[in-house]
């Protein structure tokens, strides 16, 4: 069977064509290079031999889609990972989000309202539930409204699924990742962000790596344990998995509803100092860090309740955040030619 997976080099993309790629089934991969490079084809054919199909396509670009499910016509399933998802950019540059989040989103749906059947999983993420009221996070807590237009595309393109699987063949799984860290553990393909990472485990790994001088703890005074934010850290392996169960699924017809929603995490919560000392721990290195001011529009904690994945989509994560932590240190080393 052939899957498209569009953002197919990215990050958690690129992770995800592995495992579909272990179960057999067929790759296409569209990516437009803007937060990625084509050299993560060498290392997912590394990892599984086989080359996957990779067309430099900008999904911005109507034509350029309608014209490749022309040409790709015996496609079965798409996993959409294609859009830009940093937050802090997302202020400052709004239109490019909606533009580059939606309009490619509304570009692929209209193409899979023609078929008699398609199965599609969207990337979502747990920033949909702003501060959610209570812990763990289950898949009915209350979307909230947006903290930054970043997360409001994840919650307008959930409502433009819903709205087209309701008068077409489309059956869809939307996928609420919480915070995806980590690298494969071959250390051949991992997370490259570019410029300076405004996530927590690179910015880690840049400063033990020694590109940064240290981390800054955007804020110690939280209602938590230690005073520092708690998120939810979910090895992008097991998260890569989960997208193949859930396709799986919708392939298989096992689905309840036209469109189903699962929160992907490991239902532990993390603080950054814990994450600091579990990035200690593995690479045996003091990480040079210093508390500053809070920053804007960061939650306090959420941490996924992982209830509903684990009983009706059939998946649990495995890994633990140390394994994260060392297969991203891995990497960092790996890229740094350390
Ligand atoms: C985690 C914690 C920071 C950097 C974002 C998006 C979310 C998803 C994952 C795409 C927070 C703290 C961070 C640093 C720090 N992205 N931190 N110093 O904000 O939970 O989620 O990335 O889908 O949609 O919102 O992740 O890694 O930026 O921050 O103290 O240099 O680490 O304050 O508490 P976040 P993050």
């Amino acid at each position: 069977m052939k899957i498209l997976v569009t953002g197919g080099l990215g990050f958690i993309g690129s992770h995800t064509v592995v495992e579909l790629q272990n179960e057999g089934f067929e790759v296409v991969i569209i990516d437009n290079l803007s937060n990625s490079s084509e050299d993560v084809l060498k290392g997912i054919v590394a990892i599984t031999g086989i080359q996957p199909v990779f067309e430099k396509i900008d999904l911005r670009e109507k034509t350029a889609v309608q014209e490749f499910f022309k040409r790709h016509a015996d496609v079965s399933g798409i996993i959409h990972f294609a859009a830009s998802k940093a937050v802090g950019e997302s202020v400052e540059n709004p239109l490019l989000y909606y533009e580059n989040n939606l309009g490619a989103l509304v570009y692929i749906l209209q193409e899979l309202q023609k078929k008699t059947e398609a199965s599609f999983i969207f990337s979502s993420s747990c920033t949909v539930y702003g501060q959610a009221e209570t812990m763990p996070i289950t898949e009915d807590a209350p979307i909230q409204a947006a903290m930054s237009p970043y997360g409001n595309t994840k919650q307008i393109g959930e409502e433009i699924i819903v709205d087209v699987a309701k008068v077409s063949h489309i059956n869809a799984i939307l996928l609420r990742y919480f915070n995806p860290v980590g690298s494969h553990p071959s250390v051949e393909i991992g997370e490259l962000p570019l410029g300076v990472p405004q996530n927590l485990i690179p910015f880690i790994t840049q400063t033990g790596a020694g590109l940064r001088k240290e981390l800054s703890v955007y804020g110690s005074d939280y209602p938590t344990p230690d005073g520092t934010c708690i998120r939810d850290y979910i090895h992008v392996v097991d998260l890569a998995k989960a997208h193949v169960i859930a396709l799986k699924r919708l392939l298989d017809k096992k689905n309840l509803e036209k469109v189903e929603t699962f929160n992907l995490g490991t239902g532990t919560g993390s603080s950054v100092l814990e994450v600091i000392h579990s990035f200690e721990k593995v690479s045996g290195k003091k990480l040079p860090y210093k508390l500053v001011d809070r920053r804007e529009g960061d939650v306090v904690e959420a941490y996924a309740d992982t209830k509903k994945a684990n009983e009706v989509l059939g998946w649990k994560s495995e890994l633990t955040l140390d394994q994260a932590m060392e297969s991203a240190w891995k990497w960092e080393k790996k890229i740094r030619n350390l």
